[in-house]
């Protein structure tokens, strides 16, 4: 198979959660977003929590408006956020699993143990035109009836496998990588597009943007805390150089 360019997803949550942390105006995670775009970012992500505790209604407003890449939209699967994607028409969503007291998206959503219902959740959304992905645990049954339900995407839970790499359990980490590839390629057969994110950074990114079937990344904490240190624009190239090494 040949393998096209990798998507880089932006994650500009957390210039949010820095903002937050004092109520006011700055950081501005949408100029941190243009700032993204312009250091080649092919998108940008951002996850409108049910406790608004980063990203704003506001901020999603201003992203739709303001950025010239596409937007993808992460939200939980509740009729408040389907309203504002159905009125907001971002070229993405992605529907995540959502629990008020985790500290950041612990698992992947179970389309297989809610099926009716996310089929009738995304259905709107579709026809909105948005491209939907469901965010799950690189599972065959998750995958499956992700695909029945209409998505066109999945995007590849890869938390496990970063925490097992950051903790030094390397069969593990050596174990999640072959699911994760092996799922990748399971779902591009269904008809999938396939992607991927959670706790992605340096040293984790290239041997899962060499699976074939991966069409983007959707990266946010590493890059916003490496932007400390060589500034957002440094951190987001140095991501890609790693990318499209690992494509060969
Ligand atoms: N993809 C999804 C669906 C997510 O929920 C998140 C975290 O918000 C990410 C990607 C990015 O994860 P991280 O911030 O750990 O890079």
């Amino acid at each position: 198979m040949a393998t096209e360019r990798l998507r880089l997803g932006v994650n500009i949550d957390h210039v949010a959660t820095v903002r937050n942390a004092r109520g006011g105006a700055v950081p501005d995670p949408v100029r941190a977003a243009k700032l993204a775009e312009a250091a080649g970012a092919d998108g940008i992500t951002a996850h409108l929590r049910e406790d608004r505790r980063h990203i704003r209604d506001g901020d999603i407003e201003r992203l739709a408006a303001e950025l010239s890449v596409p937007l993808n939209f992460e939200m939980a699967a509740t009729a408040e956020m389907q309203a504002i994607a159905l009125r907001i028409r971002p070229h993405a969503v992605c529907v995540v699993p959502e629990r008020r007291e985790e500290r950041t998206t612990e698992g992947g959503l179970d389309v297989a143990g809610d099926e009716a219902r996310l089929a009738d959740y995304i259905a709107p959304l579709r026809e909105a035109g948005s491209r939907v992905s469901m965010f799950i645990a690189a599972d065959r049954a998750q995958i499956e009836a992700s695909a029945r339900i209409g998505a066109a995407v999945v995007e590849l839970h890869t938390g496990g496998y970063c925490d097992a790499h950051a903790e030094g359990r390397f069969g593990e980490r050596d174990a999640e990588l072959a699911r994760l590839r092996e799922m990748s390629a399971h779902a591009h057969s269904l008809g999938l597009e396939v992607h991927a994110g959670h706790g992605l950074t340096y040293d984790t990114v290239a041997p899962v943007a060499a699976f074939p079937e991966m069409r983007e990344l959707n990266i946010g904490h590493f890059l916003i805390g490496e932007a400390i240190f060589l500034g957002l624009e440094g951190a987001i190239r140095e991501m890609r150089r790693l990318m499209d090494g690992a494509r060969g």
